[in-house]
């Protein structure tokens, strides 16, 4: 990872993790279910999505606290997607975040209703923001409800539970990958654009970047579950392989998934070249994505 992008990190990610924390703290609910969903929340994790959302914001010249609350919205639907994705009726996976799951902390029950609890909270989230247009909010509202859903993330994550069965092919396992993880992404860089004011042409181009970073993150992933340890990914390798998951290295081999993350890679910072910008952070997050070792 770049200098710059540690700074930026250590400069704007306690924002969003104080924020989401309090989001959470703040709500009137039972004990137990907020300690569950706090669990997964402060296990830690990467925060890619929020990165995303305020890069893109930097990118445009524009970071403003509302980044924050968006930022901590759509972390707490990936973190939700994480526990459920973890389910023993999924996934499951004992490991997760470095620590053991929330199922296996909380039970499977504790679990899924965490889960449920983290995938609504965050559209109240954003309906209440201050100091964003009715419109905007409107626009940021549908956008989660549509990536997150069944046309993005859910239906994503059936279409995978499906490629266990039999080999999907690589048309299939790219809508997978599109959907299961790209989706969120998309959400993230959409919504940084929608918050900067960004111009419909702008947009556009945000649009094809966030299709090649979301296709890149997930290849990522398939090809740490075969290179990573379970120490440094925090979540247990050689997962894939073991419950004969199609996946880019199943089906291109472990140096095909190599050179299609390159193309897409490359592909992104096609995009991002023609949104020229002071900022070099969404340069150095796109870089991340395929130089990660977690
Ligand atoms: C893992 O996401 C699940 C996928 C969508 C591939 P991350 O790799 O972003 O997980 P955390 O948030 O860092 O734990
Ligand atoms: C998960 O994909 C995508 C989600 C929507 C959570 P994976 O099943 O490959 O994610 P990991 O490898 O368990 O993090
Ligand atoms: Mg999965
Ligand atoms: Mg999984
Ligand atoms: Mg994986």
């Amino acid at each position: 990872m770049s200098d710059g992008l540690k700074q930026f990190m250590n400069e704007q990610l306690p924002n969003v993790e104080q924020h989401m924390y309090q989001l959470v703290e703040e709500i009137n609910a039972p004990a137990s279910l907020k300690e569950a969903m706090l669990y997964s929340l402060k296990a830690g994790g990467k925060r890619v999505r929020p990165l995303f959302v305020l890069a893109v914001m930097d990118h445009l010249q524009a970071i403003t606290p509302a980044g924050y609350t968006v930022g901590a919205a759509v972390e707490m639907i990936h973190t939700y997607s994480l526990i459920h994705d973890d389910l023993p009726s999924m996934d499951n996976d004992d490991f997760r975040r470095g620590k053991p799951t929330n199922h296996k902390v909380f039970g499977d029950a504790h679990a899924t209703l965490a889960g449920d609890a983290l995938n609504t909270l965050p559209f109240g989230i954003l309906a209440r923001m201050e100091n964003v247009p009715a419109k905007a909010k409107l626009q940021l509202i549908e956008l989660l409800s549509v990536t997150s859903g069944a046309e993005g993330m859910v239906g994503g994550q059936v279409l995978d539970i499906e490629g266990e069965k039999r080999q999907l092919t690589l048309p299939e396992l790219i809508q997978v990958h599109e959907n299961k993880t790209g989706a969120i992404l998309r959400f993230s860089i959409e919504a940084g654009a929608i918050l900067a004011d960004a111009t419909e042409a702008q947009r556009n181009l945000f649009i094809e970047y966030a299709y090649h970073i979301g296709l890149a993150f997930q290849i990522k992933d398939d090809i740490l579950d075969i290179e990573g340890t379970t120490e440094e990914l925090g979540k247990t390798a050689g997962k894939d392989v073991a419950s004969d998951k199609s996946t880019y290295p199943s089906l291109l081999t472990l140096e095909g998934a190599k050179e299609k993350l390159q193309q897409h890679a490359e592909k992104a910072h096609a995009c991002l070249a023609q949104i020229p910008s002071a900022s070099q952070y969404l340069a150095d997050l796109t870089d991340y994505i395929v130089y990660r070792n977690k």
